[in-house]
């Protein structure tokens, strides 16, 4: 299936690295004007660069999605200079943590909920708000496999996308009669940064590896796809849901 998105804008929070760059360079590739974003301003130029070189132009903005100013004031810039906002994919999150759940404290909740819920809710709301005016838009999350299936020591992560899932179908609802789709993708295990410390660790890598029925860690090309296939009109009667891939991991 060949996607074209035809000059619309996109923007890719958290789209330089790992997912977010992959579905960036995706979205470009096919034919939108991308905009990405991230904190810090060396990974963005990479992206840009990379860009560059192969013949595609993205625009870039530094920002910490756990700023909630930051980001609207990002998002209404971006629509108002492109006079629409068309899509957006909410890729920043973290998960810095690797505890048991006893050992959880306030910081490391609120440390994870700023980025992962807090911050992309409100990043949503801001491009939504854009979506609604102009009477469409396609809004994509990235949640977890991890938000379904019970993963030792995955608190508070697994909260906050568990959190994305309901909200997704929440705002689906709320926004649909509006022509504004809301869903989202849950990765399984994905070789990029955040699974750096899982793969380098050669019994985690290989009892993981055990229990992915296509026998090992997925590829950000192919969270990419899924995301680029949700953001088009190839899924206009597709909304509230959340969609994994996994390489049947969760099976
Ligand atoms: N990799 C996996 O196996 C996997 C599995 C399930 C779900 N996911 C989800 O997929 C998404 C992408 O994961 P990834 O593996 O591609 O991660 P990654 O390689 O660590 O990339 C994360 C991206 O988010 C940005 N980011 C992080 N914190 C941010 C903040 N506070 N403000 C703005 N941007 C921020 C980063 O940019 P800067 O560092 O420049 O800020 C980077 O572009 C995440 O939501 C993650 O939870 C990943």
């Amino acid at each position: 299936m060949e996607i074209n998105f035809n000059c619309k804008v996109a923007m890719v929070i958290g789209g330089t690295r790992g997912i977010g760059k992959e579905a960036a360079l995706s979205l470009a590739k096919s034919g939108a004007k991308v905009i990405i974003t991230g904190r810090s301003q060396k990974n963005i130029d990479l992206v840009v660069a990379e860009a560059k070189e192969l013949g595609l132009e993205i625009s870039s903005y530094a920002f910490d999605i756990a700023e909630v100013d930051a980001t609207r004031t990002v998002i209404d810039k971006v629509a108002e200079e492109n006079g629409k906002l068309d899509i957006l994919v909410a890729n920043a999150g973290i998960n810095p943590m690797y505890k048991r759940a006893e050992n959880v404290t306030p910081e490391d909740w609120d440390t994870l909920m700023a980025v992962n819920l807090r911050g992309v809710f409100f990043a949503i709301q801001s491009a939504g708000k854009h979506m609604l005016a102009q009477g469409s838009g396609s809004i994509v999350s990235i949640s977890s496999v991890t938000a379904v299936v019970g993963t030792p020591r995955g608190l508070p992560y697994v909260a906050t996308k568990g959190g994305m899932d309901s909200m997704t179908r929440t705002l689906a609802v709320e926004w649909a009669d509006r022509g504004v789709r809301v869903n989202a993708v849950a990765p399984g295990y994905i070789e990029t940064d955040l699974t750096e410390g899982i793969r380098q660790n050669q019994s985690i890598n290989e009892m993981m590896i055990k229990k992915m029925p296509l026998g090992r860690f997925g590829k950000s090309e192919e969270i990419a796809s899924m995301i680029l296939f949700l953001s088009s009109d190839a899924s206009s009667y597709i909304t509230g849901q959340t969609y994994i891939v996994d390489g049947g991991f969760s099976s």
